[in-house]
């Protein structure tokens, strides 16, 4: 009898039968001849070091963490009291909490309770009310139906699929991204199939934008090259062009034929204003040609972990718009088959209730105010330190991060002594700090400034 199988009385029922049918086979096969005894053990034996030291999975190299997601490891692991994360861009409250808005407790309430399959493309409604979003309520192309919006997971997924679009169906397949950028563009960009370069964007010199050579390297760009643009709060380095610069990004890009992707991860999160926060899509889709614009609702819902986003793509007519739509359809389905239905019926039911609209407006205006109070606080306090060199960019730059001028030793330095976790590239997240925990990182900063080389 097997050892690790019960004995069965005479009353045994069919599955008891049958289970005392398979014992007798087992057992059968274990007393079989001795050739399948020894092939037993060859089995038994290789079966055995799979599961131990030999797997088959042995050769895999550990990665390194994820340069963004890694401080927070980081951090996680260090017992220190006065620990400070500024490196993940989630908003915290003035307690250092994660924020639920308010708006988000009533939208739940009234969103559905449908937990059935969404169309590959995603919640309708939300599509549409994410592209008047984006491109304003009158926006032509809308009106036009020009605009084909699905539904994707996040901002991140949304520039995914975007790129794997484009590098199927667009006759170029070289995306230039800012100098620099947003640490997983790359790797999103490349992994999809299309070729990555970049452009100038930031002059550590002045700490704000290098227009020049911004203007030369997408002058110098091949003609149809698709062009990846931060919609605003350019992320790392909170820097973005102006009103007027930006008309002429638009100019020299439409003249050469460049195709704008647009990344907007933070709308309503610089100024506290959607439509402010728009601008620089709504002119690009003003003029009527093409273009893409991805979309996030993780920073200005604080959605992040619902994963709600979406991607646009603008087309020169209702047709085309169409077609490209069946195309999107065809990257969809065999990446995740249909986005996940909860967040967004969430998001639709903001965006189609005037009232909880503009709760969140309200709600949103408060998160970028109280960054933008951060800021002033933090150059105060290193003002009042007699901090070395000039912080004024701490206030001229704008959204989520601030991008310090630190250089790696000097975070390495504020990590060690302080417990403040930053990326390696001096990056800090405003959103993370509040009142009571400025006066710590302006002491790091000072200390790791008069230092640490
Ligand atoms: C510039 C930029 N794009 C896209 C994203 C994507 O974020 P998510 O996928 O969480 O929406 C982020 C998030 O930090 C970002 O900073």
């Amino acid at each position: 009898m097997h050892p690790q199988l019960p004995s069965l009385g005479a009353n045994s029922s069919s599955t008891d039968r049958r289970l005392s049918a398979l014992i007798r086979h087992l057992e059968g096969s274990s007393s079989s001849s001795s050739a399948m005894e020894s092939q037993n053990q060859t089995i038994s034996a290789s079966a055995t070091s799979a599961f131990s030291d030999n797997s088959v999975f042995g050769h895999v190299v550990r990665a390194p963490e994820d340069a963004i997601l890694g401080v927070t490891v980081a951090y996680n692991k260090d017992p220190s009291p006065v620990k400070l994360n500024l490196g993940v861009g989630a908003y915290r409250t003035e307690e250092g909490k994660p924020l639920v808005l308010t708006v988000l407790q009533f939208a739940l309430i009234c969103s559905s309770r449908v937990k059935e399959y969404l169309p590959i493309v995603g919640l309708a409604d939300f599509n549409k009310l994410s592209a008047k979003l984006i491109f304003g309520a009158d926006s032509p192309a809308i009106r036009e139906n020009r605009v084909t919006t699905v539904q994707c997971l996040s901002g991140t997924g949304s520039l995914r699929v975007g790129a794997e679009f484009l590098a199927k169906h667009y006759h170029q397949r070289t995306i230039y991204i800012p100098q620099p950028t947003w640490g997983n563009h790359v790797k999103i960009f490349t992994l999809a199939g299309l070729s990555v370069k970049t452009y100038s964007y930031y002059d550590p010199a002045t700490r704000g934008l290098n227009f020049q050579g911004l203007l030369e390297d997408l002058g110098s760009a091949p003609s149809g090259a698709i062009v990846l643009l931060h919609a605003c709060a350019h992320n790392p380095t909170g820097v973005d062009p102006t009103l007027q610069q930006w008309e002429q990004i638009r100019q020299l890009m439409r003249s050469k034929g460049l195709l704008p992707f647009f990344d907007s991860a933070y709308q309503g999160f610089a100024s506290g204003s959607l439509d402010a926060d728009a601008q620089s899509v709504r002119m690009f889709v003003a003029d009527g040609g093409e273009c893409l614009a991805a979309q996030s609702y993780a920073k200005n819902m604080g959605l992040y972990g619902e994963r709600v986003g979406a991607l646009s793509i603008v087309c020169k007519t209702a047709d085309v718009a169409g077609r490209v739509e069946s195309q999107l359809k065809l990257v969809i389905r065999p990446m995740y088959s249909n986005p996940p239905i909860h967040g967004a019926s969430i998001v639709a039911t903001i965006l189609k209730d005037r009232n909880m609209f503009n709760e969140w407006t309200i709600e949103l205006k408060a998160m970028a105010d109280r960054i933008i109070s951060m800021r002033q606080q933090l150059f105060d306090a290193l003002c009042a330190r007699g901090t070395p060199g000039d912080w004024s960019h701490i206030v001229k730059q704008i959204g989520m991060f601030t991008f310090t001028g630190l250089n790696s030793q000097q975070v390495t330095f504020m990590t060690k002594e302080y417990h403040i976790y930053l990326t390696s590239d001096g990056r800090i997240s405003m959103a993370g700090l509040s009142s009571k925990t400025v006066p710590h990182l302006a002491d790091a900063i000072h200390a790791a400034v008069t230092r640490v080389a």
